[in-house]
Order: structure tokens, then sequence, then C-alpha cells
């Protein structure tokens, strides 16, 4: 499972590093990056699948493998 941020859409709402900082964190401008090379870590798919879900901006697409 990859993950990745649309630039374009990301608003800085904050939700995804908030509910899974593991997997996201924020630039200097308080918008969303993926941490590390966008593979999600076994065991953080479901804490993905939130941030996704609570993202009001829908910005955060996840890639099936
Ligand atoms: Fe951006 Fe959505 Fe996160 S708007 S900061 S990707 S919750």
């Amino acid at each position: 499972m990859k993950v990745k941020i649309d630039s374009e859409r990301c608003q800085g709402h904050g939700r995804c590093y908030d509910l899974a900082p593991d997997l996201f964190g924020a630039d200097d401008e308080g918008y969303g990056q993926v941490i590390g090379d966008s593979t999600v870590p076994e065991g953080q798919e479901r804490a993905t699948s939130l941030a996704a879900s609570n993202c009001p901006e829908r910005a955060i697409e996840i890639l099936q493998e």
C-alpha cells in the first residue's frame, strides 16, 4: 500500500498528521506531507485509511498494490 497527498488539493487542515503522525507531517506552511518514501508501513493501513477519509479536501490518495 502506498499513499500520497495531492498538493493541489491540500489546504492544510492538518487532520492527516494529527491522526497519523507516523505517516504524515507538516511542511513549513502547515500543508501535509507524506513521511518517508510513500510506502505505508505494516500495521499503519488503518491509520492511513482513517486519515484519508478525514481529509476534508480528499487530498490523500491511497494506492493499492
Ligand atoms: Fe492537507 Fe488534508 Fe492533511 S487538507 S494537511 S492532506 S488533512
